[in-house]
This record gives structure tokens, C-alpha cells and sequence, in this order.
């Protein structure tokens, strides 16, 4: 399963890299507001940071605007991937953008139907927000292991790619069921660093080290 930062913080990607575990990266327009700046230079830097894809998503609400502006965020670099929001205008606006061979992410995916909708007309990748339909006591990971089944069952080529990431229990998740993609904010991805008796097991193989250095001196 490839790894994914859930981010537009250059800073944090530039750190994240040299562990050689990402694989690339997802923005949004609320990521891209924290940042400031001008967001094109932004995801041209992210691109030659990560020389994988990212994700940059359109703000255009009618399909004519959202491909005009799809075809703008591609010609930055061709790592980009267009992130358009699943609505009826961004379903028309994918099919067009696919067919042009531009590579689209369709977002904001809170049911199986969108997915498949968004797969039928060539979605590259598809984002279920499991975050946030945890948030309101539904089974976001459920989501992901229904669009799974149905991309395996009619094989689609769209990849799941898992989002609104809360804690390292749905990236294990989405690993065991088989999800293409789990984009991470660069919390996550440190939480699963962390285990104590990693820590505790390091400091005894040191102190049994030093102790027997110690003897033979
Ligand atoms: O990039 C889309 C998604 O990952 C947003 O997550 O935490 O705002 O629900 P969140």
C-alpha cells in the first residue's frame, strides 16, 4: 500500500522524504489556505520535492471551469494530479479530464455509489473521507472495504486512495483490506513510529552492551 502526506506544508514533506516511505502527496483548498503563498509555486515545489503524484484540487464548481482549471493545475508538473470534488458538475468535468489523459482524483467520496460512479468514468483514484464519517458515528472504514470489493469484483483500475486519516489504526486498516493509498497527515505517519517497548528494548540492548564493554575494560 503506497503512503501519501495529507498536506501542502513543504517543510514537513522535505522531512518526511528521506525515510523513503512516501509515495506521494494529497492537498485540498483548506491545506492550501493554511500555507499561503502563491499555491502554484507551492505544488510545483511539492512536485520536484516528492517526484510522485499530487494531488491539487480545483475550486471551480461548474464542469467548464473545472476542466479550464484541471488543464491549468496539470501543465504545472506532471506529477499533478487533478483533485475534483464528486458532484454532477465534477463527474462531467472527470470524464473530460480523463479523456484528455489528465489523471483525476475524485474527492469528497461518502458513499460505495459515488465510487463506483467516479471509476465508470476514469477516476484515477478516488478519496472516502473515513475521518469524517467516523466523525458523525458512521463506519468509514466499512466505506472503503465495500469500494474495495466492488473495484476488485469489476476490475476497475481507479485506486482507492484513503483519507480524512485520523491515527495509525486506519492505516493498518486500510492496509489489510487491500486500499491502494492512505494519505497521512505527517502525525500519523510519526505515531506509527512510536512503541514503547521498541524504546524500552533499545535501551536494554545498549545498557547490556555498555555494561559488557565496561567488563572487558
Ligand atoms: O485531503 C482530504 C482529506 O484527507 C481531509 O481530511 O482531516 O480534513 O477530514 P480531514
Amino acid at each position: 500500500m503506497k503512503i501519501f502526506l495529507d498536506t501542502g506544508n513543504v517543510k514537513d514533506i522535505e522531512a518526511m522524504m528521506p525515510l523513503g516511505i512516501v509515495d506521494g502527496v494529497t492537498t485540498n483548498p483548506s491545506l492550501m489556505a493554511k500555507e499561503g503563498g502563491d499555491p502554484r509555486a507551492i505544488i510545483k515545489r511539492i512536485c520536484e520535492v516528492v517526484q510522485g503524484p499530487v494531488s491539487a484540487e480545483v475550486v471551480a464548481t461548474a464542469w467548464e471551469a473545472m476542466v479550464a482549471e484541471g488543464r491549468d493545475l496539470a501543465a504545472i508538473d506532471a506529477h499533478v494530479v487533478v483533485k475534483v470534488p464528486f458532484t454532477r458538475d465534477g463527474v462531467r468535468a472527470t470524464k473530460l479530464l480523463a479523456g484528455e489523459g489528465i489523471r483525476v482524483n475524485v474527492t469528497l467520496i461518502f458513499s460505495a455509489t459515488q465510487a463506483l460512479i467516479a471509476a465508470k468514468v476514469g477516476a484515477a483514484y478516488v478519496s472516502p473521507f473515513v475521518g469524517r464519517l467516523d466523525d458523525i458515528a458512521s463506519d468509514g472504514m466499512g466505506l472503503v472495504r465495500q469500494i474495495v470489493e466492488i473495484f476488485e469484483a469489476h476490475r476497475f483500475a481507479t485506486e482507492v486512495l484513503v483519507a480524512s486519516v485520523r491515527g495509525p489504526m486506519h492505516i493498518l486498516e486500510a492496509a489489510r483490506m487491500g486500499a491502494d493509498v492512505c494519505t497521512c497527515p505527517s502525525a500519523v505517519v510519526e505515531a506509527c513510529f512510536k512503541h514503547p517497548l521498541t524504546d524500552i528494548g533499545l535501551e536494554k540492548f545498549l545498557k547490556d552492551w555498555e555494561k559488557a564493554q565496561a567488563a572487558r575494560s
